[in-house]
């Protein structure tokens, strides 16, 4: 049998050492996702499952809706699935696109081909825009497609915000302008479920017209819940979509949700810690949060450069606040340096996917994070990488927490 937990001896399970065995400390969760839960959320989701057809359902209902808005700076409706992120790209389509239309989508990393493949699925004309890895998104190229579909055959375009696999943030902003600049109606659709509460996102004021996001990542929940956050324009197109929809209808959601309900049996426990850590980030401020997830990228990008690694990312601006991509020198293997750091340090670091899988490991920094959680973090990567011989320098966690230090304020 395996046993859990342990809270009476400060015991717990480490992936590292088998399901059931123990480890003293506290493990260092530092995959980009799920992310480290705050003691705070933990034990407002430790209460008994409530009814959830009562009115103390809908009031807690009620009182997540208007924050998760506020997040995300939109007005339209924000509706909650219990599922992950995948169904809530699904969500995405289903609920706004029909049989064959057309959708500029790009193949800027795995996540973004992942959702290619439920737009195949569905039968959509996907026109993938090819993109270095390395690089990301262009939005020149946005605005020179919809310049060139002048009979609007395009009707969606769909952007991955952050790049969990490359560690890249595109320029959400920019490709809305570019949509603007070719004057071309199509709907805007954004993956932003590495990015969403912890890198500014403007669902109003860049006109996006679904946000996708989860609650394992920049919103400090365990995995279960997903979103889409929905502009009027999105929510008129519901109504004469015509992809298969049943479990993910925003229309039967937005109806159930005025009045604090939900079609289906919703994931109540969490929604006892969404409301927990809506109430914490509303505490620290939306601006607050963004400068310390960028001061904490800076910081690694800092431990980086120290090391004399290279960030996957090359190019400077666009390199990512939550998740940092390391590429391993030519003849390492990321997968046996992360297993060095799990089974020395008990620390997790996320791997490489896909086609960077072994080149590749991920540092998480998003989400419930401090500075000493991130020299932590670089102090394990640092003994490491020391450990597994890959030639690299010391001093990255100097140059962390110099950088760190000078910032403090
Ligand atoms: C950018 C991005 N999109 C979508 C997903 C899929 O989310 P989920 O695994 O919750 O279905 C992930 C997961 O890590 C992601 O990072």
């Amino acid at each position: 049998m395996p046993h859990f937990h342990n809270a009476k001896n400060s015991q717990r399970m480490s992936d590292s050492q088998g399901f059931g065995a123990t480890r003293s400390g506290r493990h260092f969760l530092q995959v980009p996702g799920p992310t480290n839960v705050p003691d705070r959320v933990l034990l407002a989701m430790a209460r008994p499952t409530m009814d959830h057809r009562s009115a103390a359902f809908s009031e807690l209902t009620l009182e997540i809706l208007p924050r998760l808005q506020k997040v995300f700076n939109a007005t339209g409706p924000a509706i909650m699935f219990p599922s992950s992120a995948t169904g809530a790209w699904e969500a995405s389509i289903v609920n706004t696109l029909s049989p064959g239309d057309k959708v500029l989508m790009f193949d800027s990393g795995v996540f973004a081909g992942n959702w290619k493949t439920i737009a195949e699925r569905y039968g959509l004309d996907i026109d993938l825009v090819a993109c270095d890895w390395r690089v990301g998104v262009d939005p020149n190229v946005i605005e020179d497609k919809l310049k060139a579909d002048t009979g609007h055959a395009i009707k969606a375009v769909m952007v991955v915000h952050n790049e969990t696999s490359t560690g890249i943030t595109n320029a959400i902003a920019d490709a809305r302008a570019a949509i603007d600049a070719a004057s071309h109606p199509a709907l805007y659709l954004v993956d932003a479920v590495s990015s969403g509460g912890s890198i500014e996102i403007r669902h109003d004021d860049w006109k996006i017209d679904v946000i996708v996001t989860g609650s394992q990542k920049g919103l400090m929940l365990p995995p279960g819940l997903s979103f889409n956050i929905v502009s009027e324009k999105a929510l008129a197109m519901s109504e004469s979509s015509r992809l298969p929809c049943s479990y993910w209808d925003w229309r039967d959601m937005v109806k159930a949700n005025e009045t604090g309900f939900f079609p289906y049996t919703p994931a109540t426990n969490l929604m006892y810690g969404l409301l927990e850590a809506l109430k914490m980030m509303e505490a620290e401020g939306m601006a607050a949060i963004y400068a310390r997830h960028a001061r904490h990228g800076e910081a690694t990008r800092r431990a980086l450069a120290a090391w004399g690694v290279e960030n996957f990312c090359t190019v400077p601006e666009k390199s990512s606040n939550t998740v940092t991509a390391v590429k391993m020198p030519d003849g390492h293997n990321a997968d046996e340096l992360r297993k060095i750091i799990s089974d020395r340090f008990d620390m997790s670091l996320g791997a490489g996917l896909g086609p960077l899988a072994g080149n590749v490991f991920r540092i998480g920094h998003l989400g419930d994070f401090n500075d000493l959680t991130l020299l932590g973090t670089l102090a394990g990567v640092e003994m490491g990488l020391s450990l597994a011989g890959v030639p690299a320098n010391s001093g990255g966690v100097a140059a962390a927490m110099q950088y760190l230090a000078e910032t403090a304020n």
